[in-house]
């Protein structure tokens, strides 16, 4: 039985802040799950921090899927978010037969969107047909390209005021939270005020309604760059790297495995294995 799904509105309304973080397979959705976390994304940027890809731009729905279940049976309490994959939602009948996967195959609760005013049938045609849509506005990996690069948004006047008119349109369409990236605190604070919805921040400022970070970042698990928003709480890349390297010594110089870590064989069985 699942525990009761946390009433998100409720929490945005107590000032409670919401807490997510990434998780992409068993292991580390079990580790989330233990430590309490609020919601679990199930993030496209698996495809860098996990599949080693330049960009989120080449995960495909299978992997998504996969990934998916598998965190699924890791945190089987906790509300999950799946990204839906670059060019899966390009069409209406794509984004309702691709969404409805990740919720009835992969056993996501919702799915995630990039894209602000762009997207609003895609967003109301899901909800409409059931799917719970957390929206994604700012810095959007999957279209970085056409932005600049991976760049802060929303710092002129015509791009803060696009800014809160997305998150509008999209708290219009049915979405029920959207994740804010990469954009200036006093934006994040604006549209966070005016929304109904929680807001889920990600190099947004504190005044957001919660907080969303990468499994691997935080825990100093990915090293290729790391965002100005990224706090790292732990160094387990160095920690594993030692370890391995400890494993790789004692097998050369032949003092793992001692006898702790061996099976042996009564004298009966050996003499009668051997004879004399
Ligand atoms: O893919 C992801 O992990 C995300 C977060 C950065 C919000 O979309």
């Amino acid at each position: 039985m699942r525990k009761m799904i946390p009433d998100f509105d409720k929490m945005k309304q107590a000032g409670e802040k919401i807490s997510m973080l990434t998780a992409y397979d068993y292991p580390s959705a079990q580790f989330v799950e233990e430590a309490g976390v609020d919601m679990i994304l199930v993030g496209d940027s698996l495809g860098m921090v996990v599949l080693g890809y330049d960009s989120t731009v080449p995960v495909t729905m299978e992997e998504m899927l996969h990934h998916t279940k598998a965190v699924r049976r890791g945190a089987s309490q906790t509300f999950i978010v799946t990204d839906m994959p670059f060019m899966s939602y390009a069409t209406i009948d794509l984004a309702i037969v691709n969404a409805g996967r990740l919720i009835k195959e992969g056993g996501s609760d919702a799915v995630k969107l990039e894209g602000g005013m762009d997207i609003v049938p895609i967003v109301q045609t899901l909800t409409r047909a059931g799917i719970p849509v957390v929206g994604h506005i700012g810095l959007t990996p999957q279209t970085a390209n056409q932005l600049g690069g991976y760049k802060v948004q929303g710092r002129d006047l015509d791009s803060a005021v696009q800014l809160v008119k997305d998150g509008q349109a999209l708290e219009q369409a049915g979405a029920f939270m959207i994740v804010l990236e990469a954009i200036p605190r006093q934006v994040a604070a604006q549209i966070s005020t005016g929304l109904r919805i929680p807001t889920i921040g990600i190099g947004a400022g504190s005044d957001c309604n919660g907080q969303v970070l990468v499994f691997h970042d935080i825990l100093g698990l990915f090293k290729r760059f790391t965002p100005k928003f990224v706090k790292q709480y732990a160094e387990l890349r160095l920690d594993s790297v030692r370890a391995i390297q400890q494993f790789h010594k004692e097998v050369k110089l032949s003092t793992f495995p001692s006898e702790e870590y061996t099976f042996g064989l009564s004298d009966e069985v050996i003499q009668r294995l051997y004879g004399d």
